[in-house]
């Protein structure tokens, strides 16, 4: 495991800002199509919240792995509109952009040769790994994807358990020039004690490129509220090196 680094333990005395975040990178409000959001409503309660916590844009990420969407990626898209009709209708101000959030798995390569991936902005992909196994050969297709043009983005880094006593791998996927995404229920203690330090730990070894709700539901919302008089999410924020607002 990284180095413990003193936890700080002092609250801060007001809430963090996140309107300087701009946009939000990762979350699951298609309804209906993963373990996401499953309704319309469900969605827009949720739209509403970012828009009170300051954000401008939504890049709504849902799950694309193995076998998932069989029938073709066209019903994301057209859901999409259905959500961004309904967030107008409901006086929502927030831009929705679709991406994905793509399991790195051998059918990545096909889904790239079918046009099936989903990236956002400049040509920028998000994946996550296997969240309890290491997958094998994950060089490779991590290398084609660069290759491809896409600008990479692994999903919460901090919550991958055999990534946990490797230092040298995240080092390596750092080297490769993939960005690193950073939920804020991480920081909250939601996904447990090893999470969370690891997440202050690549705060403190300036790691994170992107912060995300990855949010799923309402509980996501009150993790990420959990974590507004947070001192590494002041300092990751007041860091200046996060990219969300560029996206
Ligand atoms: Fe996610």
């Amino acid at each position: 495991m990284f180095n413990f680094f003193k936890a700080k333990s002092k609250e801060l005395n007001k809430d963090i800002d996140l309107s300087v975040l701009q946009t939000d990178i990762h979350s699951h409000l298609i309804p209906g199509v993963d373990d996401g959001s499953q309704s319309l409503e469900e969605s827009i309660s949720l739209l509403k919240q970012f828009e009170e916590l300051g954000y401008k844009k939504v890049i709504t990420t849902p799950h694309i792995y193995y076998n998932s969407f069989e029938e073709g990626i066209n019903v994301l898209y057209e859901k999409l509109e259905e959500l961004k009709l309904s967030a107008k209708a409901s006086g929502v101000n927030i831009d929705i952009v679709l991406g994905g959030e793509h399991l790195l798995d051998d059918d990545i390569s096909k889904r790239v040769q079918k046009n099936e991936a989903i990236s956002f902005g400049d040509n920028y992909l998000l994946f996550e790994f296997p969240m309890r196994t290491e997958p094998m050969g994950f060089e490779a297709w991590l290398f084609n994807l660069q290759l491809a043009g896409y600008n990479l983005i692994i999903a919460h880094p901090e919550r991958y358990a055999y990534l946990f006593d490797s230092r040298k791998l995240y080092t390596q996927l750092k080297d490769r020039g993939i960005l690193f995404q950073m939920n804020f229920a991480s920081l909250a203690g939601y996904y447990g004690k090893d999470t969370q330090t690891i997440a202050e730990n690549l705060i403190k070894e300036n790691m994170i490129d992107l912060i995300g709700s990855d949010c799923h539901g309402q509980r996501h919302i009150d993790a990420l509220r959990k974590t507004l008089r947070n001192p590494f999410l002041k300092e990751l924020i007041d860091s200046g090196k996060l990219i969300n607002n560029k996206l």
